[in-house]
């Protein structure tokens, strides 16, 4: 990165979130995590050693849509500024087959998957209208090919795609961008550890989608808008 920046990231203490987090963090930025354990965020910057004058832990349902507001606007006053928005809320469900489909599993990955992405666009689209920010979330091959045992997660993926998409068209010509980063999964460092037999040959490891957001985040990143940026090299 050009100068430090004034990172917020949703869903910061999940799998992807610590090791973007320590990236961002080496790279000089403040960090501002949210997601729905403060007490996770918090030792999320304890880990990775952030002083209190570059750090926010803000537990949050970022599904409400108020609440994501009251969060960008907590990280503002504490900062002054927003560069970076990362939205990094997950979560899985799948493997029925289409008859078996679960109304709960849908309502569930809608305001997982759905309703935080709109609630964090719309929280920050204001703040990076003013130029120079960067928005980035984290989405799956299945959001533009849907697998028969996935349909709904696929579903709720393509609907968070198209508001990203939509704050791209929006930021167009204000110097700011959204963009997509597109893996099957993602290889955590944690999981190496705990899990070393498993296949990891479909993965991207979590190093490399982070060298990626760093990337989209540079001066050098101001003209990618409204991208799928794949980073599924290694299921070709
Ligand atoms: N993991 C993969 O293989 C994979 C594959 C394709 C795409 N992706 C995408 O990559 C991104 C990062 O993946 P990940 O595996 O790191 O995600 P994750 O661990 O499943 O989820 C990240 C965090 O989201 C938070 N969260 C869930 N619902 C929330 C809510 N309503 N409000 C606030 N926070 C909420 C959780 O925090 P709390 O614990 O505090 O609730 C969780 O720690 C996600 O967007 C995911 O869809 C992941």
């Amino acid at each position: 990165m050009e100068q430090a920046k004034v990172m917020a990231i949703s869903g910061a203490a999940g799998g992807l979130g610590p090791t973007v987090a320590r990236a961002f963090f080496n790279a000089g930025a403040s960090l501002a995590l949210a997601g729905r354990s403060e007490e996770k965020l918090v030792l999320l910057l304890d880990t990775l050693g952030v002083p209190p004058m570059r750090r926010l832990a803000s537990g949050v349902d970022l599904a409400d849509a108020a609440a994501a507001r009251a969060w960008a606007a907590a990280v503002q006053e504490r900062f002054g500024r927003v560069d970076v928005v990362l939205h990094l809320v997950g979560g899985y469900k799948g493997g029925a087959s289409l008859a078996e489909l679960s109304l709960s599993d849908w309502n569930e990955l809608q305001g997982m998957l759905i309703g935080t992405t709109l609630s964090v666009v719309r929280a920050f689209a204001g703040i990076l209208k003013r130029g120079g920010g960067r928005f980035i979330a984290v989405t799956s091959p299945k959001a533009q090919a849907p697998t028969a045992k996935s349909a709904l997660y696929s579903m709720a993926k393509a609907a968070s795609d198209a508001l990203v998409l939509a704050l791209a068209d929006e930021l167009r010509g204000t110097g700011s961008t959204a963009n997509l980063v597109v893996v099957d999964s993602i290889d955590f460092p944690e999981a190496r550890g705990t899990e070393p037999r498993k296949p990891y040959g479909k993965s991207t490891p979590a190093e490399e989608i982070a060298a990626a957001m760093l990337f989209l985040c540079s001066d050098k990143a101001a003209t990618i808008n409204g991208a799928r940026v794949p980073l599924t090299g290694k299921t070709a």
